[in-house]
């Protein structure tokens, strides 16, 4: 069976993805073949495109998520069949047509949730379910950047444990922030003073994902003497107080996310759509990063 994938054989701007055949071979054990009905973009993709992490060897392939229809199975194993509609995630290479994946990080597509919701799903709620994991308990929580697609679920899945959450955006997403559950404050010029407006104790936890000095600072300034401080923007800060913090993938947390995305308890964005045919334009619009909620590939 044929793929059509997006791949780049070198670093750059958009202008370097390109389309490739690919002949896929023999499924192997353990592994399904799905065909991709929608698959998430996320900044991660258009910035190892860019050569931000050189380790990323040439061609590389791109996308992390992906949500289809299983079209051949390991026949060892019987949970699965063909013409199961499922979701999951899996390193650089969901933006494509016909990929394989592990059965163990599979899980199945509720019916009332669309392909372009499904397949933006399992990289954010992974990751916003492992900044809770790490974070441990806190009573309140400082967000910079929870309009986004990792902040917009790290913050109903805070508010849902209890958790008083305030979260930065711009001014056009102070609403959306709202909505979401959390205090919403702008970031820029004044954040600190802002912040001890609207919750004048500090804060037990901030977590970071944009990687920016003034989300440094600002934590340094807000969070309690023994508060934890994160980022997952993976970027050098100027503190070492900062802790980074990588996703890690458990099923049972996505699931987590889906039943209440399914349920109605969580609200899921995707503010941007595109035919695969599109994905210069695409991997172009992320890396302005002001993408409300998630954007997503979707495939004939
Ligand atoms: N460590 C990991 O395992 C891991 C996993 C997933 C993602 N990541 C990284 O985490 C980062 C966030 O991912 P994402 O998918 O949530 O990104 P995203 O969807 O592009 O969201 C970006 C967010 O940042 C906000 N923002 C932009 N400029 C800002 C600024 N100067 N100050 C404060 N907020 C600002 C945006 O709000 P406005 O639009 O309102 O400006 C938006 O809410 C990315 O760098 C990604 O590569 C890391």
């Amino acid at each position: 069976m044929k793929s059509t994938i997006l791949a780049a054989h070198q670093y750059g701007q958009p202008e370097v993805l390109e389309f490739a055949q690919y002949e896929l071979p023999p499924l192997a054990a353990g592994m399904a073949r799905i065909q991709v009905k929608a698959s998430g973009i996320n900044p991660i993709d258009a910035r190892r495109m860019t050569g931000e992490f050189k380790h990323a060897a040439l061609p590389q392939t791109f996308g992390t998520e992906y949500a289809g229809i299983i079209a051949e199975v390991d026949g060892s194993q019987n949970e699965w069949t063909v013409g199961d509609e499922v979701l999951g995630s899996g390193g650089a290479f969901t933006h494509a047509t016909v990929i394989d994946v592990p059965l163990a990080n599979l899980i199945r597509k509720p019916k009332n949730i669309d392909w372009p919701i499904a397949g933006t799903i399992a990289g954010a709620a992974q990751t916003a379910m492992t900044i809770l994991d790490e974070t441990g308990p806190a009573q309140s929580l400082l967000v910079h950047g929870g309009s986004g697609g990792v902040g917009s679920i790290v913050v109903q899945l805070a508010v849902e444990k209890g958790i008083e959450v305030v979260a930065t955006a711009s001014a056009a997403n102070q609403d959306y922030i709202r909505k979401l559950g959390a205090i919403a404050v702008t970031y820029g010029e004044g954040l600190v003073e802002r912040l001890k407006a609207v919750h004048p104790t500090p804060f037990d936890v901030s977590i970071d994902m944009i990687g920016s000095e003034e989300a440094t600072q600002t934590s340094l300034a807000v969070v309690k003497v023994g508060g934890f401080m994160g980022s997952i923007a993976g970027r050098k800060l100027s503190s070492n107080k900062i802790q980074p913090v990588w996703v890690k993938r458990n099923t049972k947390n996505l699931q987590h996310v889906v039943d209440g995305i399914a349920d109605g308890r969580f609200t899921w964005t995707v503010s941007r759509e595109y035919a695969f045919k599109d994905a210069q334009q695409a991997y172009s619009d992320i890396l302005e990063g002001h993408t409300k909620g998630k954007s997503v590939l979707v495939f004939e």
